[in-house]
């Protein structure tokens, strides 16, 4: 048999259209830069048309629940009661939170405070205290398909320092999207974001980082936020990512919390911010799917 797909086939995408007007120029592409030795996405990376119309609408499902809960949040609240929120918009929206029995993580929502850099569990005992910053991590399934995206909150009244800080790592999102274009590099993104945030005397968390999502919660390629130009995986139309990098205030170093197993925190005990946005490479730029 062969598998060759011929100019005049159907595409292998279901686009539907033929696959010299499809997908042959990007299979050519991806094949020239292998060849030059650059990092390139396999085929299960690139979503096809039924996928990322599945992705986009989790994607709105997800900003939705963030839109909810930025009307919620407030001084005084515990962080379990912003998962009770998550959970009960999630599902009135027809989702499912995929953090809810994620390897064993047992809430529906991230909430990480001031020098906590992601990966915080919701509590009773957390209670939002006026002057805090918290970044609120929400993912959604709908119909199988996965959006992540997070945001920063600033709780009152909030020093001038953290506001910056906030206000900066949400700068450093966009300028992370500027890069987000087919053939570029990751490390095209993770290079201006990590200059911008060293511009603004802060540091880059190296440990953890974006991914591949749509299909699963956590795909390839894993995303960089201190990659350089030039470097990492090629992208290409059809991969979803997210961008998410954590910036801290002091140094990069971060440690885990031994007790829960889950919540990372900054070595130096200052403050950490984080946004993520989940993205789709299209044909000449890109689109935030979740924000
Ligand atoms: N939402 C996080 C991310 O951006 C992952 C959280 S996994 C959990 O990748 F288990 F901690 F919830
Ligand atoms: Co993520
Ligand atoms: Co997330």
């Amino acid at each position: 048999m062969n598998d060759k797909i011929e100019r005049n086939d159907l595409c292998w995408c279901g686009s539907g259209k033929k696959y010299k007007i499809c997908h042959s120029y990007i299979d050519e592409q991806i094949r020239m830069y292998k060849i030059k030795g650059c990092i390139v996405p396999d085929k299960k990376l690139l979503k096809t048309p039924t996928q990322i119309e599945g992705i986009r609408e989790s994607g709105k499902v997800n900003t939705a629940v963030l839109d909810y809960i930025s009307e919620k949040i407030q001084v005084g609240m515990t962080t379990n009661r912003i998962n009770q929120f998550v959970y009960e918009k999630t599902r009135e929206l027809g989702g499912q939170p995929a953090t809810l029995g994620y390897e064993g993580f047992p809430k529906s929502v991230c909430t990480s405070i001031n020098n906590e850099v992601c990966h915080g569990i919701p509590s009773d005992k957390a209670i939002l205290q006026d002057g805090d910053i918290i970044n609120v991590d929400v993912t959604t399934i709908l119909n199988g398909y996965f959006a992540d995206s997070s945001r920063m909150f600033c709780i009152g009244h909030v020093s001038a320092e953290r506001q910056r800080l906030v206000d900066m790592t949400r700068k450093a999102i966009d300028i992370g999207l500027e890069q987000a274009r087919p053939w570029n590099f990751l490390g095209d993104i993770g290079q201006a974001i990590n200059d911008f945030a060293r511009s603004c005397g802060y540091s880059v968390v190296r440990e953890i980082g974006g991914h591949g999502i749509g299909i699963e919660f956590h795909e390839e390629p894993f995303v960089s936020f201190v990659s350089k130009k030039g470097t990492e995986m090629l992208l290409v139309p059809g991969m979803v990512f997210t961008i998410e990098p954590m910036i801290n205030m002091g140094k990069a170093d971060v440690l885990i919390n031994r007790r829960n197993g889950w919540t990372i925190r900054t070595r130096d005990g200052k403050d950490s911010a984080q946004w993520e946005v989940t993205v789709l490479i299209t044909d000449h730029g890109c689109e935030v799917l979740a924000n």
